[in-house]
């Protein structure tokens, strides 16, 4: 059944019941997001009655499975989609953009209303999108954020994410808001090892960049001792975090992860090496996923950052709603953003 016909333009405009906040600025691919955001807060002000559109066959591309916080992100789709009425079917990417093409051909040939799509690589995004215009599909891009560029060629696309700055930034102020500022030995400078996410993700290249310039721009001066690429996976953070801490010592003040999962494999690391996070070294991740916020709380991670699932979720279905009643995106207002939250022992529990 086809949706986008039936709904009336009331409808539509109270989908648009946005949550999301713009955030950060500067690349060109984050323009736009202040606009839509102002334009949903608008429509969302005209107090039209709300919708339930449900009904609907959505297809949903996770990139896979098996990744922490992808996990949280699908529970959260799974529940707002079929509370709201649709029939959603999962597809694990495992990791393998040609098997995900395939599932993308799939879901085409079986005319679902609706795609939600989690690239497994960036560098796909003009494919996908080809596809999914070729085919006439209202889609809506997660997680992994394409350019500005490649997304204007379809206008019934749409980007729900994060600024991946954002929760860099935060990281690096997590570490200046320690009584030390990471200069833990007080050598006058913060020795870092940097634990990334997959490198093709702008997450991961983002926070790399933007947890370090927080400490920089602070006038703190940094000395990396390693960056290796643990591909957002638990075992990998364990084994770098292990194999640095063999080889620098206490010259370790302070781990950054891109992601929570690596920095619990990096936390099992640092308690076998008998050191104590927040005495005599430092550790933070992103997501907010139930065992680091345990951690946090515990003592056992200096901070983290709410990457939120929910909040993205909502806003995919949101989005995913709006196009169904026919919106169209213009170029430059295809990104929807949703803030980060920093996450400190005072505040975790707001979000276990
Ligand atoms: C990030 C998240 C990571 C991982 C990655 C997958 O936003 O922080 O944990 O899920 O997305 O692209």
């Amino acid at each position: 059944m086809k949706l986008t016909r039936t709904l009336t333009a009331m409808a539509m405009a109270s989908m648009m019941v946005i949550s999301l906040a713009a955030c950060g600025g500067g690349a060109d691919q984050k323009g736009g997001a202040t606009e839509a955001a102002t334009e949903a807060a608008t429509q969302a002000a005209a107090g039209a009655e709300a919708a339930a559109p449900g009904g609907g066959n959505i297809g949903v591309c996770i990139y896979k499975f098996d990744d922490a916080f992808m996990t949280t992100y699908r529970n959260a789709l799974q529940e707002i989609l079929e509370g709201k009425g649709y029939t959603v079917t999962f597809m694990d990417g495992k990791n393998d953009q040609a098997e995900q093409n395939n599932q993308i051909n799939n879901f085409i040939a079986q005319e679902v209303d609706a795609l939600i799509i989690n690239p497994v690589m960036t560098s796909a995004a003009d494919q996908i999108i080809a596809t999914v215009k070729e085919a006439g599909i209202p889609t809506v891009l997660i997680n992994r954020e394409p350019t500005a560029e490649q997304m204007a060629a379809y206008d019934k696309l749409v980007y729900v994410g994060c600024d991946a700055r954002q929760s860099g930034t935060m990281q690096g102020e997590l570490i200046l808001d320690t009584p030390n500022k990471g200069d833990i030995n007080g050598d006058g400078k913060v020795s870092y090892i940097m634990i990334q996410g997959d490198p093709e993700n702008v997450d991961a290249q983002y926070r790399t960049e933007f947890s370090v310039k927080a400490l920089t721009d602070a006038g703190m001066e940094v000395e990396e001792l390693d960056l290796q690429r643990g591909d957002w996976d638990r075992n990998k953070g364990q084994e770098i975090a292990q194999n640095d801490l063999a080889k620098f010592g206490d010259e370790i003040e302070v781990i950054f992860c891109n992601n929570d999962d690596m920095a619990i494999g990096a936390l099992q690391a640092i308690q076998a090496a008998n050191r104590k996070v927040n005495e005599d070294i430092y550790l933070v991740g992103v997501d907010a996923l139930d065992a680091a916020l345990n951690e946090v709380v515990n003592g056992n991670m200096t901070g983290t950052v709410l990457n939120d699932a929910k909040g993205q979720a909502a806003g995919a279905v949101e989005a995913m709603e709006a196009l169904l009643g026919g919106k169209t995106y213009a170029s430059g207002e295809q990104s929807i953003y949703v803030d980060y939250v920093k996450v400190t022992p005072e505040n975790a529990a707001d979000f276990q």
